[in-house]
């Protein structure tokens, strides 16, 4: 109970130190139009493996474009995601976001770690990746085994319960999660959210 309470709320302060760090301009703006409800996309899903060096879990994966005037079509993806470990709430997991501003990235903005607990955090924060890529249950524990996890053109709704408003802009997210001293994967997405209209 202790780790899972963490870990929303660690997400949640990703909401409140963006807002701190986007009121260095017109904080009324950023009431009326800059932060808001959104629909999130991804551009890019590529990897950070160091020095080219082959981790355990490792994906392939590309996107269909946004098309911002059907901005409720999903988004499908292509490709495939292998992992030759389990992944479980044993592994640690590390999220570092970037976030564009001013045409240049400010990097290292968040830095959320997590202890143990990879699994759930990704479970609950992502739960449409962890569904239609990654075949995970609702019930039971959070584990995804070792395997080959393809999709093909597979709708997904890239909704973040954890996280409900956010400013609009781009966004960098660095995933590295792995077991003690093991890393098992270094992923990157580069995304965009904009304003979820009716
Ligand atoms: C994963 O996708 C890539 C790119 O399409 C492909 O080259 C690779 O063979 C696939 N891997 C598996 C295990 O299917």
């Amino acid at each position: 109970m202790k780790t899972r309470n963490t870990g929303s709320i660690l997400l949640f302060q990703l909401v409140l130190l963006t807002l701190l760090l986007f009121q260095e301009g017109n904080p009324r703006k950023i009431i009326n139009s800059v932060i808001g409800p959104y629909i999130a996309y991804g551009e890019r899903f590529y990897m950070c493996e160091p020095n080219n060096r082959l981790l355990p879990c490792r994906w392939n994966i590309r996107a269909s474009h946004f098309n911002p005037y059907k901005p409720k079509e999903l988004q499908r993806l292509t490709g495939n995601v292998t992992s030759t470990v389990t992944v479980n709430d044993d592994c640690w997991a590390k999220v570092v976001v970037d976030v564009r501003s001013n045409n240049q990235w400010k990097e290292n903005a968040f830095v959320f770690n997590f202890n143990d607990g990879a699994c759930r955090v990704l479970k609950e924060n992502i739960p449409a990746f962890y569904k239609q890529v990654l075949k995970g249950k609702d019930e039971g524990g959070c584990t995804i085994p070792p395997g080959v996890y393809e999709v093909n053109n597979t709708p997904v709704d890239w909704s973040f319960p954890k996280v409900p408003l956010l400013p609009y802009g781009s966004w960098r997210f660095r995933l590295t999660f792995g077991k003690a001293e093991n890393l098992y994967a270094c992923f990157v997405i580069n995304a965009k959210n904009v304003p979820k209209t009716d």
